[in-house]
Formats: C-alpha cells, sequence, structure tokens
C-alpha cells in the first residue's frame, strides 16, 4: 500500500459496502448508504485536523477542551455522483463550504471533459476533500485536483468509495502531494472501464437514470 493512500476498514463499513455492490438495492438504499458510507469516511479522512486548546467550564469546574482551530474544510464533488456524498460529510462537518467540478467522460476516448468549475473563493487556505464514488481510469480525479491547484488549492485530499490501482497510480503519478482514502481497491477494469466488481455507475444508480 502506498503511504499516501489509506484503505478505511471497519465492520459497518464493510457491510454498507456489500449491499452497496449489490445490483438488486433500491436507489432509495443506495443513496442512504453512500450516505452513511461518506460521513463514517469524514471521521477518518479529517482525522487530523488542528485543535487547539478552549477553557471552558462545566457545571462542575473550569476544565480545558480540544475545539477544532484555524484550518477550514471545502468539499468539493465531481459531479454529480460525487454529490451523492456531500450531505453525510457536511453532517458531520457542517461547517464546510462546499464547490462544485464538473468533468463528464467522453465514452469513446474515456478521457475526462470539462464543463464546469465553482469554488468557495477562499479555497487555497482551506482543507479540500474531492469526492467521487469510483476512481476507475483516475482520468477525472486527475484533471479535478490540476483544476483546484490552478485556482490555488494546495492542501488536497480525494474520498472515494471504490478505487483501482490503475486510477490510484495515474492521480499520484500526477499529483503525488494528495491522499486518496477509500474503501475498497477492486481487481480492475473490464473493457467499458468499469470497476469489477464495482457497483456499476454510481451515478445512475444514484440518481435513478439508468
Ligand atoms: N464510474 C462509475 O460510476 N462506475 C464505474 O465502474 C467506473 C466509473
Amino acid at each position: 500500500m502506498k503511504e499516501n493512500v489509506t484503505l478505511i476498514k471497519h465492520p459497518l463499513i464493510q457491510h454498507k459496502l456489500t449491499m452497496l455492490r449489490d445490483k438488486n438495492t433500491s436507489s432509495k438504499d443506495f443513496r442512504e448508504l453512500v450516505n452513511e458510507l461518506s460521513m463514517l469516511m469524514a471521521f477518518e479522512v479529517t482525522r487530523n485536523l488542528p485543535v487547539e486548546d478552549v477553557e471552558i467550564e462545566t457545571p462542575i469546574c473550569k476544565t480545558v477542551g480540544k475545539c477544532l482551530s484555524g484550518l477550514d474544510v471545502a468539499i468539493v464533488p465531481i459531479m454529480r455522483a460525487g454529490m451523492g456524498m456531500v450531505e453525510g460529510m457536511l453532517s458531520l462537518i457542517p461547517n464546510a463550504k462546499v464547490g462544485h467540478i464538473g468533468l463528464y467522460r467522453n465514452e469513446e476516448t474515456i478521457e475526462p471533459i470539462e464543463y464546469y468549475c465553482k469554488l468557495p473563493s477562499d479555497i487555497s487556505k482551506r482543507l479540500v476533500i474531492v469526492t467521487d464514488p469510483m476512481l476507475a481510469t483516475g482520468g477525472s480525479l486527475r484533471d479535478a485536483i490540476t483544476m483546484l491547484k490552478n485556482r490555488g488549492a494546495v492542501n488536497i485530499k480525494a474520498m472515494i468509495l471504490v478505487a483501482t490501482e490503475t486510477g490510484i497510480n495515474e492521480v499520484l503519478k500526477y499529483h503525488p502531494d494528495i491522499e486518496i482514502y477509500t474503501i475498497s481497491i477492486d481487481e480492475g477494469l473490464n473493457e467499458k472501464s468499469y470497476i469489477v466488481p464495482g457497483l456499476g455507475d454510481a451515478g445512475d444508480r444514484l440518481f435513478g437514470t439508468k
């Protein structure tokens, strides 16, 4: 395992991932599972957020506790499937700002094409967490990170549900400074660049558009 890749393993996560993979899971349940998995992952992705001492008074006495300090978060979903991961993250980090990056893949060349980018104006000062359920060939995440860097982002992590070695290698080849969090590294890609065993088209399953 590469040092900037974190594979998050937990019985709850593994159980929910299996339900997510099941082709008989409805769109409604799929959305809820993505929500729950994103919330569980957000816990791990934000593990190193800085904290500072804060003096408070309990009903019993004065004490010093820890509070989050300084570093604000921006969640940036890659549209459209990445949007399914935002709500779960916001339930843990409600003050995060949300940017959007629009990329779609050319079905023939598989290359991503940029069509939208709207980010918080102070993106350079934030921990940027890019979300996309699937890291297949790596082209979309590679290009999304380039877009973020071109607009000033310097502290970037990616939160992925299902990844492949190919996708991870492609992203880290161009962006060795970023950290990738995932809950599975699957076997590989089929001839249409879908992840195997994967979970199918995450966007279609989230939004019921198949
Ligand atoms: N995007 C998806 O939604 N699914 C895959 O398997 C690969 C890319």
